[in-house]
């Protein structure tokens, strides 16, 4: 199977036919043996990475993009500048194997204008360079974000919006949760140095282990008997913010694929009862093997949070986790296809179906019990204003302050993508009035 033909193909399945990375990759990946799904991954989420750019080199070297039948070869073209300018592939293995992908994609007869087009730009690469024409291009193209997105990044974050577009093109860590039903922390990082997998501190709240680069999860000790899980260092606060006590009935209202619902049972043991609903059945599948690969136990229910007569048991909950449905502009750096499948228009109708689940899931808490609500956003509208918004109209809400976030007027704490090497994502704690 021909690697650039892969990578064309599944560029094209993600911005042409508006199907998700997270979908399509792994079809295409099942084609191919050992590196080569490593080399097909790298290419895909390069060429997504940097699409604005790769389209702006294009647009230098031909005057009409292909089109029809062809178009899937327009995709080729990305892949080979990608190569060209990102990766240390020679450029004469790059040009010849993706001139090669023609055939698999059935357009042989454009063999003659790829190859031209990528030497060309190989020349031209060799002789000015491209960083010199930076200031010639507009941000988006800069900066590798549709317009709409950079301009509310840039209206939220005046004095950051650079930084966070340019973490946003960063590949992210893989950061490792330890079952500390199973081990402490320290002594699991012994595990890790004896089976010499590099990694950095702990993040100093939640403990989660950072790795110097990504391994295969079949390498990390004990990883099949349950002492370890792969999840950002911020979605690892969930647990620790939550702060469940022995007994606690507790609800996770949206939680496949799991991984908050898994650790909220490691971090403190004897819950009195985890519920675990997710509006989609097909993605609680995960849920379940989660539960199972930790031999833990919850109720796992496929439901509307937003309603809840049709599910809820009629016991009050003493604690909530709302990791609510977002734009997951947080996690672009993961997911380099929301830039591109996501629109402005999605935005508004997120924030509704936020304060829907919100409001009716409120209901469920006992008074003086405790909400959290997260997204891996970040956008205001979807956290901040939210909860200022919630707490306008809800008298019995208390917003409890997160130290973490102090640095900011705003209720909850923001963490944008690369602070302490985490994720963006969002958290505010809310306790019932008693
Ligand atoms: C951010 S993800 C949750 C991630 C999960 N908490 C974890 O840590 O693995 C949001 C989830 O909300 C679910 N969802 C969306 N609308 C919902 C609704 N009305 N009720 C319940 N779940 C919903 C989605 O299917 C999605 O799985």
């Amino acid at each position: 199977m021909n690697i650039r033909a892969l990578a064309a193909k599944c560029t094209f399945a993600v911005i042409d036919q508006g199907r998700s990375l997270a979908d399509e990759l792994p079809k295409l990946q099942a084609k191919v043996e050992g590196k080569d799904k490593g080399l097909l991954q790298e290419i895909t989420y390069g060429v997504l990475r940097y699409l604005p750019e790769l389209e702006f080199d294009v647009r230098q070297l031909m005057a009409k993009p292909l089109t029809g039948k062809q178009r899937v070869c327009h995709f080729l073209i990305l892949v080979g500048i990608y190569q060209i300018k990102y990766t240390r592939i020679p450029d004469h293995a790059a040009v010849s194997e993706t001139v090669a992908a023609t055939g698999p994609l059935k357009n042989r007869h454009l063999k003659g204008l790829i190859n031209g087009v990528l030497r060309n730009y190989q020349r031209q690469q060799e002789k000015s360079g491209d960083d010199n024409k930076d200031a010639e291009k507009p941000d988006s193209v800069r900066y590798n974000h549709p317009g709409w997105l950079l301009k509310k990044i840039q209206a939220a974050y005046p004095e950051k919006w650079q930084s966070v577009l340019q973490e946003n093109q960063q590949k992210p860590p893989m950061w490792l949760r330890v079952n500390k039903k199973h081990h402490e922390v320290a002594a699991y990082r012994q595990q890790l140095e004896a089976a010499e997998i590099g990694h950095n501190e702990p993040e100093v709240h939640s403990g989660a282990i950072p790795l110097t680069s990504p391994v295969d999860v079949n390498r990390l000790p004990g990883f099949a008997d349950g002492d370890v899980s792969v999840q950002d260092g911020a979605a690892q606060q969930a647990a620790r913010l939550l702060d469940c006590q022995p007994g606690d009935n507790v609800l996770d209202c949206c939680a496949a694929p799991g991984g908050k619902t898994c650790h909220i049972l490691e971090y403190t043991p004897n819950l009195g009862a985890v519920t675990a609903i997710d509006i989609e059945e097909s993605r609680l599948v995960r849920v379940r093997e989660n539960l199972e690969r930790l031999q833990l136990k919850a109720k796992v229910i496929a439901a509307d949070a937003a309603a809840p007569d049709a599910w809820w048991d009629k016991q009050l909950f003493d604690r909530i986790l709302l990791d609510a449905p977002c734009s997951g502009t947080g996690v672009i750096r993961r997911h380099p296809d929301i830039k591109w499948l996501r629109k402005a228009s999605d935005i508004p109708a997120l924030t509704v179906l936020q304060q829907q689940i919100l409001k009716n899931i409120w209901s469920l808490l006992k008074p003086g019990g405790t909400l959290i609500y997260a997204t891996c956003s970040i956008l205001p509208e979807e956290n901040c204003e939210q909860i200022k918004q919630f707490l306008a109209e809800n008298n019995d809400a208390e917003l409890i302050p997160l130290p973490e976030g102090n640095d900011s007027a705003e209720p909850g704490w923001q963490i944008l993508p690369g602070d302490t090497g985490m994720d963006g994502f969002y958290y505010a704690k809310l306790m019932k009035k008693a």
